[in-house]
């Protein structure tokens, strides 16, 4: 019979060298075997040396959580990572792209790439001839819906058949979370404003991937989405590059609010999830964030397990 470790080994082994641009770019299979490498890693049940490689990371917004959690990962695994901030590089400049991309390829193992717009990420991805990482675009955030899908699946054992609700702006988070979600076979619900509901071409994707019975459904009305649902997750109103939107968006998203009244909609036993940075007394009460329903402080741990094995399948050290 295959082992444990060389189940996961052999499921992984396809994504060597691979990019992980979208959710859309792992199956149900892989996601699992990622989520069953993370837990040995997460558990000390498995140590991975990937040989002193390296990590460049290219930030053009702020963070802490990924670049941390990535940094930190990537220590773990026996390597190193460089933080290529653009305002101290010639990236910051205007050296173009498709040069950076192939002199960084010549000195890093893989890249992780947090910026703007999708298609930068893509053009990275595109000239660079090792794996490139999204680590947060204006579309999606990727490696947030693995941590995420991990902190529900320790909780609740099984993935597939679970319902969770999204309240708040359809985002890039809402985006990945629909994406995964669809491919674990989870039914999710987002509940936006009016005007703010995710972009059609991703609902279309998510629901094109989703497992046979899983739904994904777009509401304007929280407390519908939250009914009887196992996990409620939200996100700040306004998303970096959107700060000169945050005073409209606070009278918009007003009745949006993740509080003690929406959360005694869901289930008793469902737990509160929550990207980080948030934003209390906006979009998420203290008390909320505080109460023995929130997994928020798991989650974000689970993000330095489950990059650290992204990164060990990215790489081919398994
Ligand atoms: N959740 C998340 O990506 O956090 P950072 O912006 O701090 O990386
Ligand atoms: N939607 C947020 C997520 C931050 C982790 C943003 O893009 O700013």
């Amino acid at each position: 019979m295959e082992s444990v470790a060389g189940g996961v080994a052999s499921k992984l082994s396809p994504l060597k060298g691979n990019n992980f641009l979208s959710s859309s770019d792992l199956t149900q299979d892989q996601i699992n075997a990622l989520f069953d490498l993370a837990t040995q890693l997460k558990n000390g049940d498995r140590r991975i040396d990937l040989g002193n490689r390296v990590l460049g990371l290219i930030f053009s917004k702020a963070s802490t959580r990924t670049r941390v959690s990535f940094q930190v990962a990537m220590a773990r695994l026996g390597g190193q990572t460089i933080d290529l901030n653009p305002q101290i590089s010639q990236v910051g400049r205007g050296e173009p792209l498709e040069d950076t991309a192939r002199v960084l390829s010549r000195y890093c193992d893989v890249l992780a790439i947090r910026t703007f717009a999708q298609q930068e990420i893509n053009n990275y991805a595109f000239w660079s001839s090792v794996p490139v990482i999204n680590a947060l675009t204006d579309s999606e955030h990727p490696c947030q819906a693995l941590a995420d899908y991990l902190t529900i699946k320790e909780e609740f054992g099984e993935l597939k058949g679970q319902t969770i609700a999204y309240v708040g702006d359809g985002n890039n988070v809402a985006n990945s979370l629909m994406i995964c979600g669809s491919l674990l076979g989870v039914n999710v619900r987002i509940a936006t404003p009016v005007g703010f509901e995710p972009k059609d071409s991703f609902l279309a994707k998510a629901r094109s991937l989703a497992l046979p019975g899983s739904t994904i459904e777009i509401t304007n009305d929280p407390r519908d989405a939250v009914k009887g649902v196992n996990a409620i997750y939200t996100d700040v109103w306004a998303s970096m590059g959107q700060e000169k939107e945050q005073i409209q968006r606070r009278k918009l998203f007003a009745d949006f609010c993740l509080n003690e009244e929406l959360l005694c909609k869901a289930n008793k036993n469902a737990i509160v999830l929550h990207c980080l940075p948030a934003h209390r007394g906006e979009e998420i009460t203290n008390g909320v964030i505080e109460s023995n329903q929130s997994r928020i402080f798991s989650q974000a741990e689970n993000r330095l397990h489950i990059q650290q094995a992204l990164l060990a399948a990215l790489l081919g050290g398994l």
